[in-house]
């Protein structure tokens, strides 16, 4: 069965609804307004239509050639990156706007890290008429400027948070706390991650990646692929692709995390090769820890990816090896980023580009195989930042 999930909420031990019972409360009505909802033909048609007309969906599958006759395996390109906004986070703020809008809410918030989400989410709060705000750490805000234009250009309100590492911890931190202040905004939370039922909502907005990928890849292949690679950070894009191949055995799943500049030095946000089981923002994950248990300071080069946690169905997943979970560092990202660039005329995102480095590293040992890498954005949002290291 695909749906791991044995109790509402949970996954395996992981996931649950670790707030406050106010909260909890306002939770619950969350999971039955989105059951409600989403059961309706006219809720599906709505967000079929506008993942097609306005999203630009079905994404093309793109077959690398050039890289594939470099590194020696099959690898196939799921371009998310041309989406409507640039990247897959847009596939959630729509679903996730469509049900804050029959649930009559005047007001969306979300937080952001790399500014993806946060100008997903401003693009649906303007596309539906709803007022939008952002809350994104300082650090982030400074590294990806040009989203944070773009933001403001759709009518957000953006609020920079100056706490802690000032990254998209933070970010959700200060996004949560206005949550809990205010119970009449809708809180749209980017990735699988947050209390339940936000993993699952979110992972049904993002699944169209791997329902699209498996009819794409069979209209060119004939036949499965031997491997999906995606990069992690809260963990959107991989489940979005992983998903509708989860009873299928023979792919095998790779979920990439980042390794900054080494897994020895403290400094990555490698949550699930690194970390142990603990709680953050309400739900039960590994998680990168200090040591008081507290969630510890992260570190990558991909803002996106820049987390100490992950979504609870990616802590089963590793557990009962549904799926596998490995590290590339900044410099393996960097170099993937310009290859990519320079061999197919696709500037990918920094966090996209974690996936891309680890798929060449599997392509050379696994010469002829087919490898579905999920391009999740584009790098227009890194160009100023990559440009200022040489
Ligand atoms: C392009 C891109 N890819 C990946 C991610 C990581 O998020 P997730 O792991 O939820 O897909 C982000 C987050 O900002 C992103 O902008």
């Amino acid at each position: 069965m695909k749906n791991k999930q044995n109790k509402i909420g949970y996954y395996g031990e992981y996931g649950g609804q670790h707030v406050p019972e106010k909260m909890k409360k306002r939770l619950d009505n969350l999971y039955d307004e989105y059951k409600k909802e989403t059961r309706k033909e006219e809720f599906k048609e709505e967000y079929l239509q506008l993942m097609r007309d306005y999203v630009g969906r079905p994404s093309p599958l793109y077959y690398a050639k050039k890289l594939s006759i470099k590194y020696g395996a099959k690898i196939y390109l799921k371009r998310e990156d041309l989406n409507h906004t640039g990247a897959h986070k847009i596939n959630n703020t729509i679903g996730q706007a469509l049900l804050a809008k029959r649930m009559e809410k005047k007001k969306v918030i979300a937080e952001t890290g790399a500014g993806q989400h946060g100008v997903a989410t401003a693009t649906a709060a303007a596309l539906l008429g709803m007022e939008c705000e952002i809350f994104m750490g300082e650090v982030d805000a400074e590294k990806q400027k040009m989203n944070v234009f773009r933001m403001k250009l759709l009518g957000a309100k953006v609020n920079v948070v100056k706490e802690g590492q000032c990254t998209l911890k933070e970010a959700v931190d200060a996004a949560l706390g206005y949550y809990i202040e205010n119970p009449e905004v809708f809180y749209l939370l980017g990735s699988v991650v947050g209390p339940h039922p936000y993993p699952e909502m979110v992972r049904e907005f993002q699944k169209i990646i791997g329902e699209e990928a498996k009819k794409q890849i069979i209209e060119q292949e004939g036949k499965f692929p031997d491997y999906l690679i995606a990069c992690v950070g809260g963990g959107s894009n991989a489940i979005g692709l992983f998903y509708e191949f989860m009873d299928d055995k023979d792919v095998k799943k790779i979920g990439v995390e980042p390794a900054g500049k080494g897994l020895d030095t403290g400094k990555h946000a490698a949550s699930l090769v690194m970390g142990k089981p603990g709680i953050i923002h309400g739900f039960y994950t590994y998680l990168l820890q200090d040591e008081e248990g507290n969630p510890a300071s992260v570190y990558s080069i991909a803002s996106g990816l820049d987390y100490p946690g992950v979504g609870p169905e990616h802590s089963y997943f590793k557990d009962i090896k549904d799926a596998e979970y490995v590290a590339v560092n900044d410099k393996e990202a960097l170099d993937a980023f310009r290859i990519t660039s320079e061999m197919e005329g696709i500037i990918p995102a920094l966090e996209s580009s974690h996936a891309l480095a680890y798929a060449f590293k599997l392509a050379e040992k696994q010469s002829g195989k087919t490898i579905i890498v999920n391009l999740s954005g584009r790098g227009d949002k890194d160009v100023e930042f990559v440009a200022s290291l040489n």
